[in-house]
């Protein structure tokens, strides 16, 4: 199938996306257990009729996937009712006629600490500096090294376990896209390649650990904040950004 059906197709899955997580974005408040956003998740999906792309893949067992504060990624939807002051990133996926998208935000609940907000608004910079450099002849390295030095900048940390990908027939293609990297080294990027850009930043230290209970949900080890932005993105001479936050 050619490239611009597949983008075509890519764009429609990408506004879908959208509209639903920017509606459980809105959904997040104080007072709101993480188990309502997994059902509107799931509900809106039934809705627009698309699936859940994380449901079921290697065994993950939800819609989304919700970072509450010192969770980096991959956090499974638990009974916990949001307070004033958490940050939240919101991350899903979606299939829809064959081709896939990804996003991903973080959100603040109520008054969060001027320290939280500038940590969240530096990640969202990052993800936005990254995708700039998301042109025909850059490279993968072009990508990490904007997001490493926006963030390393204000004292903070990538996280290099864990990456943005490849995406189109499915959820995760190659190449990896991680959030560190040289100026001009790694693969080139070329016109109409669609990748998931994602920065997955610690406030504090890089170190993760996984945790032993689900196989799933990962937190930074020293207990500080830890902030995800992605977009779905178009490789052009100006950049295509296929979701919205
Ligand atoms: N956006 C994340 C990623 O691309 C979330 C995947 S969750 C999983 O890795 F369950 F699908 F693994
Ligand atoms: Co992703």
């Amino acid at each position: 199938m050619n490239d611009k059906i597949k983008i075509k197709k890519m764009q429609e899955a990408a506004d879908i996306l959208s509209l639903i997580l920017q509606e459980v974005a809105a959904t997040a408040q104080e007072g709101v257990n993480l188990l309502e956003l997994e059902e509107l998740a799931d509900t809106l999906c039934t809705q627009y009729k698309v699936k859940p792309a994380f449901k079921k893949y290697q065994g993950y067992p939800s819609s989304v996937c919700l970072g509450l504060n010192d969770i980096v990624v991959h956090g499974i939807p638990f009974d916990y009712e949001l307070v004033d002051g958490d940050i939240l990133s919101i991350d899903m996926g979606v299939k829809h006629r064959g081709v896939f998208s990804d996003c991903a935000v973080t959100v603040m609940i109520g008054d969060v600490s001027p320290e939280a907000r500038k940590f969240v608004e530096t990640t969202k910079q990052a993800v936005l500096n990254a995708i700039a450099q998301a042109k025909p002849g850059n490279t993968i390295g072009d990508i990490g090294n904007a997001i490493q030095t926006t963030v390393e900048k204000e004292g903070y940390s990538p996280v290099e376990e864990m990456v943005g990908h490849g995406i189109g027939y499915e959820l995760h293609e190659m190449p990896y896209i991680p959030g560190i990297g040289k100026k001009g080294e790694g693969e080139k990027l070329y016109k109409g390649q669609t990748i998931a850009i994602e920065a997955i930043i610690n406030q504090g230290s890089r170190e993760i650990f996984i945790s032993a209970e689900d196989g799933w949900t990962s937190f930074t080890k020293d207990g500080m904040l830890s902030a995800l932005f992605e977009h779905t993105v178009v490789v052009d001479d100006n950049p295509r950004i296929l979701t919205k936050w």
